[in-house]
């Protein structure tokens, strides 16, 4: 037979579990658990009617108190638990949300927004070529000769149709050239391709970075001085800069740059070949017959050129031995930089 204790003791059972509802689930398991048709509570009422008449009253309030209590401390739980829109679920929109991961630029990226910044304090403004190339920008306007070998299929890509991937991105000195008068100082950064087989130093597709002042008097002293001002900016202020006599067709002289190795400060190490120099860039006076060839009087202006490869300046900052990690995506690799 019921006891008023049995009812008492159910009431407490459910404070207790409700006590430890944090979830629209584990609410639902309570309602079922007590008010549900094979519930605790339902069951109390079932046994109602056994009760000797007298005791039905009494009983009968306590046992509906009860099922009020609990379907009212349910109703508010839920409520609570589903925030206005969610839909059944345990979601809780209250929380703060979760950031995507943003990445970060890639090393190659960095080396060449750091480059372009110290030449923009020297007054060069960045400038965009073109990657798809004719004859004429990537040879023939550098006064390249015909027969030169760096024309041949093996060291260039050409197109089906007489085109080519361009190989050096000294092809924006023409175009911007073309298009616009001295004073020139522009510096253009982006990718060129050669039919190189891949290894640890060579791709067949890289960055370089292409310079060119051009003016009434621009001369070699301000190539040395604009290369040197760049190279200590970039690898420190006690950096040396050497330049030696080399060729190139649309510069002339022209000259390859080392710096001394910022390793060993020039004694000799692993890094610099045990010479204490390294050689990063290319440059030299533009060629009259450059100027000419854009439309420039080589008579009335002068200028200077140079090109860097992006890769190699940013695996000597680094330290990085081998050049395909730039492009095999590895984000146990770029997550470095
Ligand atoms: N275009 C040359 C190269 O790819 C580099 C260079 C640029 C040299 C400008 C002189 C002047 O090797």
């Amino acid at each position: 037979m019921l006891t008023l204790e049995q009812i008492d003791s159910i009431d407490k059972e459910f404070e207790d579990h409700l006590a430890k509802v944090n979830t629209a689930q584990s609410l639902e398991t309570l309602r079922v658990h007590f008010l549900g048709k094979k519930g605790k509570v339902t069951f109390l009422l079932k046994e109602l009617g056994a009760l000797p008449p007298g005791e039905r009253a009494e009983f009968g309030r306590r046992i509906h108190e009860l099922k009020n209590h609990a379907e009212s401390q349910i109703q508010a739980y839920a409520s609570k638990l589903k925030p206005a829109g969610a839909k059944n679920s345990d979601m809780d929109l209250t929380l703060p949300g979760l950031r995507p991961p943003a990445g970060h630029l890639h090393p190659i990226t960095q080396t060449i927004r750091k480059i372009l910044s110290i030449f923009s304090k020297m007054g060069f403004q960045a400038v965009d070529g073109r990657e798809i190339e004719t004859e004429f920008y990537n040879f023939t306007a550098l006064n390249i000769p015909l027969d030169h070998p760096s024309r041949d299929a093996f060291d260039t890509f050409y197109t089906r149709h007489g085109n080519l991937l361009r190989s050096q991105t000294s092809t924006v000195q023409i175009r911007i050239m073309e298009r616009h008068k001295p004073p020139l100082k522009i510096i253009a950064p982006g990718k060129v391709y050669r039919p190189d087989t891949v290894d640890a130093s060579h791709s067949f597709m890289f960055h370089q970075i292409e310079g060119l002042q051009v003016d009434e008097k621009s001369t070699f002293s301000d190539l040395k001085g604009t290369l040197a001002f760049f190279l200590r900016e970039l690898f420190g202020s006690s950096t040396k800069v050497r330049f030696r006599p080399h060729f190139f067709p649309f510069t002339e002289p022209s000259v390859e740059v080392d710096m001394s190795c910022f390793m060993c400060h020039g004694k000799g190490c692993p890094v610099c070949a045990r010479s204490g120099w390294i050689e990063v860039l290319g440059a030299g006076s533009v060629h009259p017959n450059v100027l000419e060839a854009a439309g420039i009087s080589g008579k009335k202006y002068q200028g200077f050129a140079f090109g860097l490869g992006v890769e190699r300046m940013t695996m000597l900052r680094y330290g990085i031995h081998d050049i395909r990690l730039f492009f095999e995506n590895d984000l146990r690799f770029l997550r470095q930089f």
